[in-house]
């Protein structure tokens, strides 16, 4: 019949995407941002959530949804502290750090009156919560490194990716070359994979820039650890003394954009020339912020690749991207316990 349209039964094209929230520990706050009797609120991997820390200095981070009647628990809704609860702006309820109501006004709490919470681990000075199929029961911990570092830097980015592209860069030697600029790259170590872990490591020269002052060539060593898609660390050394550990941890804020944070923590330098010219402390804390910055210049370079890139399922893996494709199956065992 003319002008009718018959619709007919079509199977949806399969799709090239991934999930855009993997299971993993992602990063939600530094802890000195979090003072006691202090709440926060924040976008993270798609819902609202809040964040806050009581007297003896347990943090809860929560779904920002009243279990009641869905009011919302943020400072910016009414949601305020009592006594190290939250206390709900719509009808009153409070809860604890463990999610549980332990006030309703004049009656007793419903015993389903459970804030959904996200389990919570403090380390090196960063408060990471945990997202899989059941968030209060995390499938591994975060890793426990001493607070060793002398000095910190942060540098806070937020673009389009995918945590799982942003850590896939740690094995893709293949561009750090070209986009990068590294030279006389070399793989000190087998990849490998230990269960939610990934560790790999690798030597190269690159220019380090100290200020503009003048452009050092450096050959360091890195170690590589991938704790899971939203942290990854890389220890860095070199003969001429340098001890870096950087952290680049990627959050997803909405399905589309990430939070990405990159830490630079000192432990040790080298004695460069500017370096001995000013007092110690002094030098770690400007040598956290060149390393922190020259981190950011590294990335920005990437996100123009990843502004547009798209996931590749099925990618023409070239001989050089053997660990791309470990990387991959690795990948595979976060969207097994995907939240709903
Ligand atoms: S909606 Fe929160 S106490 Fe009623
Ligand atoms: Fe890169």
């Amino acid at each position: 019949m003319e002008g009718k349209v018959e619709l007919v039964h079509h199977e949806p094209l399969a799709q090239d995407v991934l999930d855009p929230f993997p299971e993993a520990w992602y990063v939600v706050a530094e802890s000195r941002e979090l003072a006691c009797g202090e709440l926060k609120e924040r976008k993270w991997l798609g819902r609202s959530i809040v964040y806050w820390r009581d007297s003896n200095g347990d943090v809860c981070v929560a779904d920002a949804t009243c279990p009641h009647l869905g009011s919302y628990l943020g400072p910016s809704g009414g949601g305020k502290l009592k006594n190290g609860n939250l206390v709900c702006p719509f009808h009153g309820f409070e809860y604890d750090v463990s999610g549980k109501c332990v006030w309703a006004r004049d009656v007793k709490p419903p015993r389903s009156a459970r804030l959904k919470r996200f389990a919570v681990t403090e380390t090196c000075g960063l408060i990471f919560a945990y997202f899989g199929r059941d968030t209060e029961k995390p499938r591994w911990q975060t890793p426990v490194f001493a607070s060793d570092h002398s000095a910190r830097a942060i540098r806070r980015m937020q673009f389009r990716a995918h945590p799982q592209t942003t850590s896939e860069n740690s094995v893709d030697v293949n561009h750090l070359g070209h986009v990068h600029g590294y030279a006389q790259i070399e793989q000190l170590r087998e990849t490998e994979v230990a269960g939610p872990f990934l560790f790999s490591s690798y030597s190269f020269t690159r220019n380090m820039l100290t200020f503009g002052l003048r452009s050092v060539k450096l050959k360091v060593d890195i170690s590589i650890g991938v704790w899971g898609l939203g942290i990854s660390s890389v220890e860095i050394s070199s003969a001429s003394g340098i001890s870096i550990r950087q952290w680049v941890l990627s959050t997803p804020v909405d399905g589309e954009l990430i939070d990405m944070w990159l830490i630079a923590d000192i432990r040790d330098l080298p004695n460069w020339w500017w370096l001995k010219s000013v007092i110690r402390s002094v030098a770690l804390k400007l040598a956290s912020q060149l390393i922190a910055r020259e981190l950011k210049l590294d990335v920005l370079k990437d996100t123009v690749i990843w502004r547009k890139q798209n996931y590749r399922s099925r990618p023409a893996y070239s001989a050089l991207d053997r660990d791309v494709s470990l990387y991959r199956r690795y990948c595979e065992q976060f969207y097994r316990q995907i939240v709903t």
